[in-house]
């Protein structure tokens, strides 16, 4: 990781991780048992990778962090609420996630369905109402649109879908790309776009985050497959080899561990390629990608 990046990371991940705090409702309040499994599912734990990417987007295009909270949030919501339901015994059926029990074992499968849905849907009230955003209702109407196709039939959930439907087959490397691209790259890309948005990007700079969002995405998803085969379960955080437990159609699977790094290493290089109009505030854009297919966990 670059020497730089260590310190940026650890201190928007405990940004985070208050603009959190703050706005999920508290676990004294009723609905109890669904506040805090809420709380749960989303605090203290994450790489944080979709906030760190709405942040450091921001801040190539000149934006500090502040009005930002709302977005990283939002997208953080999303995520951990793609990972109660992953988890569920109707789709991965894991107990470990984050280096605790999964949400349905901690509680009940019902509460991590509510859970679930309650996360998505104050994902989107943060993004209509959040008092962080100085966004005009134009940029805030886009904002919720990107991150609810983002998340939806043509975005996550759609991934999740053709994943829970190819396991035991074959896919080949187009449709396997397509289906990383919806599970994963879709709320990575929106993550860069919502900062985008929120910090007026301009055409050719809007294509090239595009395409370093496209490249990321992809190499996100392709070292979460590397790492379900070579890492061990304490490091990860979640079962290792769960993929091949339940014959998942995984990059290793198809191109094997050398010719999933060698695709890894070529979209690191496309996304850095991307970056070229940008001077150094997008540097830590730069070391985020070459950190994602990296990283250990
Ligand atoms: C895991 O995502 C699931 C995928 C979409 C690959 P992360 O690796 O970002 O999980 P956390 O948020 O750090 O736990
Ligand atoms: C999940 O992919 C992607 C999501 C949309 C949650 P995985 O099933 O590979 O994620 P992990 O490995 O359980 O984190
Ligand atoms: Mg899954
Ligand atoms: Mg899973
Ligand atoms: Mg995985």
């Amino acid at each position: 990781m670059h020497s730089k990046l260590k310190p940026l990371l650890s201190t928007y991940q405990q940004r985070l991780e208050q603009a959190l705090a703050q706005r999920l409702p508290p676990a004294a309040e009723a609905d109890q048992r669904l506040h805090e499994a809420m709380r749960y599912a989303s605090l203290d734990g994450g790489k944080r990778v979709r906030a760190v990417l709405v942040y450091t987007t921001g801040a190539a295009l000149g934006l500090p962090p502040e009005p930002l909270d709302g977005a990283a949030c939002a997208v953080e919501l999303i995520h951990a609420y793609s990972l109660v339901h992953d988890d569920l015994p109707a789709m991965d059926n894991d107990d470990l996630r984050r280096g605790k029990p999964t949400c349905h074992k901690a509680f009940d499968e019902a509460t991590a369905i509510l859970c679930g849905d309650a996360l998505q849907t104050l994902a989107f009230e943060l993004l209509a109402s959040d008092a962080s955003l100085q966004v005009d209702d134009n940029q805030r109407i886009r904002m919720i649109g990107e991150l609810a196709r983002a998340s939806g039939s043509r975005g996550m959930a759609g991934g999740q879908a053709i994943d829970i439907a190819a396991a035991g087959t074959r896919l080949d490397l187009a449709a396997l790309q397509g289906m990383h691209r919806y599970k994963t790259g879709a709320l990575i890309r929106a993550s860069i776009r919502l900062a985008a948005i929120a910090g007026r990007a301009d055409e050719a700079q809007q294509q090239a985050l595009d395409s370093y969002a496209e490249a990321i995405g992809l190499a996100f998803q392709i070292q979460d497959d590397i790492l379900d085969v070579t890492a061990d379960t304490a490091t990860l955080g979640k079962p290792q080899g769960s993929d091949e437990a339940q014959d998942k159609p995984t990059y290793t699977s198809l191109l094997g561990l050398d010719g999933a790094r060698q695709k890894a290493a070529a979209l690191n290089e496309q996304a850095q390629q991307s970056l070229q109009g940008f001077a150094e505030e997008a540097d830590p854009l730069r070391w985020l990608s070459a950190y994602i297919i990296e990283r250990q966990h």
